[in-house]
């Protein structure tokens, strides 16, 4: 393990953003590459969330995902990441049967790398043990995707008064229970901007307004990689599924028409070697002329046998 950079982004750096009004930004990562994309372009924070299920394993929920698939990713996106502050999501049922597991799994998280653990729903009793246990939690509050069944379904949460003071109610008790961050999903934005202004931690939201301390976008939704569906609130930046199918048809082309790969993608056989294996030997392999022609080719003239290949 090495010492963190100093630019390296803390729970201090996002509660100076609420104080100094300036919005944080998160985005979700699930692997090594686009970890270093994240990171690279100066986020504040990634979120290993269990939204990997669907956007990375295929599955239609995130009830499948395993804390074994979690740090995987966990792993791989901490070795991406010199400088954002990074969020590993619990997965279902890894914190809901007791203290001593809920502690112990985010124990694992934070020895994959993470700075953070996220925890649905307003578990209290267990957000304080964890957050006693000297682990960071951000608590996640709104439409939580692991409790759909008894919201009857991925609705918008929070719309009239009475659901959205429950909200505020929770929150409040979450960050007295020792929560340094809140994240609001799927909620109208005047009653997450009354949260984030009533609470004292930064408070995100994905789908929940303007008037909150910062934004989470799933990475695959922002560059265009998840078809399945799109919520409302997601704004695409691109269009990276069509860039890379593109690529690929260029690629099965070029393959097809023989002009990839080329010269500049070859190796190079040292000529007495090369001399040494065709000798006089009869191989079904015939040596491209017009390859050793080429007046860019770089080496000197050889012997196939008794012919001499001028290059
Ligand atoms: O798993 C995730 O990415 C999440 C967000 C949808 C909030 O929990």
């Amino acid at each position: 393990m090495t010492a963190d950079r100093k630019t390296k982004k803390t729970i201090l750096t996002l509660n100076k953003n609420k104080q100094e009004n300036i919005s944080s930004v998160m985005v979700t990562a699930y692997d090594y590459p686009q970890s270093r994309i994240a990171d690279k372009s100066g986020i504040d924070c990634i979120l290993v969330g269990d939204s990997l299920g669907m956007t990375t394993l295929g599955h239609k929920t995130t009830i499948p995902v395993t804390m074994d698939d979690m740090i995987r990713s966990c792993e791989a996106v901490s070795r991406g990441a010199d400088d954002a502050f990074l969020i590993g999501d619990m997965p279902y049922m890894s914190y809901q049967p007791s203290n001593q597991v809920a502690i112990e799994n985010a124990g694992r998280f934070i020895k994959s790398g993470m700075d953070m653990v996220k925890i649905e729903g307003a578990m209290t009793e267990r957000i304080k043990a964890i957050c006693d246990s000297g682990i960071l939690v951000m608590s996640h509050l709104g439409l939580t995707p692991h409790t759909r069944a008894k919201l009857g379904g991925y609705k918008v949460q929070g719309k009239t008064a009475e659901q959205a003071e429950i909200v505020l109610k929770q929150a409040i008790k979450l960050q007295k229970a020792g929560c340094s961050a809140l994240l609001l999903e799927a909620m109208p934005k005047e009653p997450a901007g009354i949260i984030s202004k009533e609470l004292d931690i930064p408070v995100f939201g994905i789908g929940a307004g303007d008037e909150v301390d910062g934004q989470l976008v799933i990475f695959h939704d922002l560059m265009g990689l998840f078809w399945e569906f799109k919520s409302k609130f997601v704004k695409r930046y691109c269009e990276a599924g069509q860039i890379m199918t593109d690529a690929l048809k260029d690629y099965i082309k070029e393959v097809k028409d023989g002009k990839f790969p080329s010269e500049e993608n070859f190796y190079e056989i040292n000529d007495q070697e090369l001399e040494k294996l065709l000798g006089d030997k009869k191989w079904k392999y015939e040596l491209d002329r017009d390859y050793y022609n080429n007046p860019n080719h770089s080496s000197t003239p050889i012997t196939q046998g008794k012919t001499v290949i001028k290059r």
